[in-house]
């Protein structure tokens, strides 16, 4: 009890946050009626019953479906304000929070309704109770670099509300060194840099993560425990993992929360954080994520006092701010 009052009570940021991926079974059949979109679910139960997955690819295919129903203004604002909604619940604090302009624009919805309707949900947010956010556009890494390019240009005239960017989807067969060129764009631009390595992808994906496209975090990272000279880098850097508990069990990165490997790459000296992924698809938001921790692995108060210190750590809050809430 007195740890679910600490998980409740400690403010968090969180960094690795899919919007899409916040879509709830209750949205996305009121949006399909809403826009004639036939899904292959009849109840909401269905599309609950069908979120069991066998790996990363099992979980993409009905993403990216569940995500075909968002069309207009309206709805990119309603799933961004439904999520800002659930930060407050949390003391989410801040988030940092990953769109996928691709699985729009390849259906013909462009960067003129999807940011408008986000940032008007971010604006409310914020006048409402002072909510933290700043937004991370992520590359679908199975198509090509060429249409990373398209999405970068397609992006410029909103450079000014986009932070960094990501790179994200289907990993084996689609290593970071893909999007070389794509990053030192990017960069050029001002841009931040994270990418998605050594989730279902070896431990070299990672390094190629860090040496091509000078990330300044690792989504995930939890094969980084096959290499110890990695290990050793990712400790000596403080380079960030943004580590999702509740979507490696969902995903079968692990067969089940007591094998998860957080607790170690922690008493190695990374920089580890806890992140919610996709939470709708996965079973829960942020909190649920320290709650499973909680449950399944010896954690300490002080080993989730960690957790929530590093979110703020690996967050790209100016100094200042961070150290409000470090
Ligand atoms: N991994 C890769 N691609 C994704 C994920 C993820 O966890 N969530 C949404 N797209
Ligand atoms: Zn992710």
């Amino acid at each position: 009890a007195a740890t679910a009052e600490l998980i409740k009570a400690l403010p968090k940021a969180e960094l690795h946050l899919h919007i899409e991926g916040s879509l709830e079974p209750e949205l996305m059949m009121a949006l399909a009626a809403k826009h004639h979109v036939t899904l292959p679910y009849a109840t909401i139960d269905d599309v609950r019953r069908a979120y069991n997955f066998d790996n990363l690819q099992s979980f993409l295919d009905l993403y990216y479906l569940g995500a075909s129903v968002l069309r207009d203004e309206d709805d990119f604002y309603r799933l961004m304000w439904d999520y800002l909604c659930k930060c407050k619940e949390d003391k989410v604090v801040h988030a940092e929070i990953m769109f996928d302009p691709q699985t729009h624009t390849e259906r013909g919805i462009g960067f003129e309704v999807f940011m408008p309707g986000f940032m008007r949900a971010i604006a409310q947010a914020e006048k409402e109770w002072g909510q933290s956010t700043l937004l991370i556009m992520s590359f679908l890494r199975h198509l090509s670099e060429e249409s990373a390019f398209e999405t970068l240009e397609a992006a410029q005239p909103y450079l000014s509300m986009i932070t960094a960017v990501g790179l994200d989807s289907s990993e084996l067969g689609n290593p970071p060194q893909k999007f070389a060129r794509v990053f030192a764009k990017a960069k050029s631009l001002g841009l931040l840099r994270v990418a998605h390595a050594g989730e279902e992808g070896p431990a070299e994906y990672i390094w190629s993560a860090l040496n091509d496209l000078d990330v300044h975090r690792i989504d995930h990272g939890v094969r980084s425990v096959d290499d110890p000279a990695l290990m050793q880098t990712l400790a000596q850097k403080q380079m960030p993992l943004t580590v999702c508990p509740l979507s490696n069990i969902k995903l079968c990165v692990f067969s089940h929360m007591r094998e998860h490997n957080i607790l170690s790459l922690l008493d190695s000296g990374l920089l580890v954080t806890v992140n919610a992924d996709d939470p709708s698809y996965f079973g829960g938001y942020l909190n649920d994520n320290y709650h499973a921790l909680a449950a399944h692995l010896p954690i300490t108060q002080e080993q989730i006092k960690t957790l929530a210190a590093n979110s703020f750590k690996a967050s790209f809050l100016a100094q200042d701010k961070k150290a409000l809430w470090i």
